[in-house]
């Protein structure tokens, strides 16, 4: 249905409304609470996933009942906790993180959600992270939340990993606004646009900076 603001790019969703909402479709516990105020807490970058892209996260998870999945960008756990809620019993999460300090608060996060059986921060930069799992997957799902300027490669791991049906979640893909700019970054995530388009059965979600979510076809 197109109305006036949608057509005009524009949204309803005020700061106010999501506010109210989050408290009934994503509300936070003790958890969820620590791993979102970790700006404030630690001095790291606030530049998690909003509450109600979390709760989408998980929501995803548990219809697809998963069990292995990757999550490129860890932080300090926020979206982790969500996806690692959201696995199936004696399913598995792999958060890759390159800051190590990012990744101990994390770890300390994931423990404080109770997950520490079920998920696991692996240190270091995704690429070669990515290299080690080759072998434990295919994965049912993989979040992509990290540097934009390699959405490309993790796009084309995913592409290779994923089992049919499996699905590529990717955050950011507007690139904050400057998708259609020109230089590396800008350029990268186009062919992760592509890559994905061609390659997967894909739908954008118009998020503030865009959802993407792209499903592995039957090989
Ligand atoms: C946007 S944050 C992730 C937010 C997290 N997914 C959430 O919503 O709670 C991006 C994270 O990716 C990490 N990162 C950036 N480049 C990376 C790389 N090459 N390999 C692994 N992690 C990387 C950053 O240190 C940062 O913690």
């Amino acid at each position: 249905m197109a109305d006036s603001a949608s057509r005009a790019g524009q949204t309803y969703a005020t700061p106010a409304i999501l506010e109210h909402l989050a408290r009934l479709h994503a509300p936070h516990d003790a958890a969820l609470d620590t791993a979102f105020r970790a700006n404030e807490l630690h001095g790291i970058p606030g530049i998690q996933v909003g509450p109600h892209e979390g709760a989408l996260l998980g929501w995803l998870l548990r219809g697809m009942e998963a069990s292995r999945v990757v999550e490129i960008g860890t932080l300090a756990g926020f979206s982790g906790i969500h996806l690692g809620r959201a696995l199936r019993a004696g399913g598995r999460l792999y958060s890759l993180e390159i800051s190590e300090k990012h990744a101990a608060i994390a770890r300390d996060n994931l423990r404080a959600a109770g997950l520490e059986d079920r998920a696991e921060v692996m240190l270091g930069d995704a690429l070669a992270s990515l290299a080690a799992l080759s072998s434990r997957g295919p994965f049912d799902v993989i979040f992509v939340d990290a540097d934009k300027g390699r959405y490309d490669q993790y796009a084309r791991w995913a592409i290779d990993h994923l089992r049919p049906g499996g699905v590529l979640i990717a955050d950011n893909v507007f690139y904050f606004g400057r998708l259609l700019e020109e230089n590396p970054e800008a350029a990268a995530m186009r062919r992760f646009h592509e890559l994905s388009a061609t390659h997967l059965d894909t739908a954008l979600v118009p998020t503030p900076d865009g959802l993407l979510l792209g499903r592995a076809r039957p090989r």
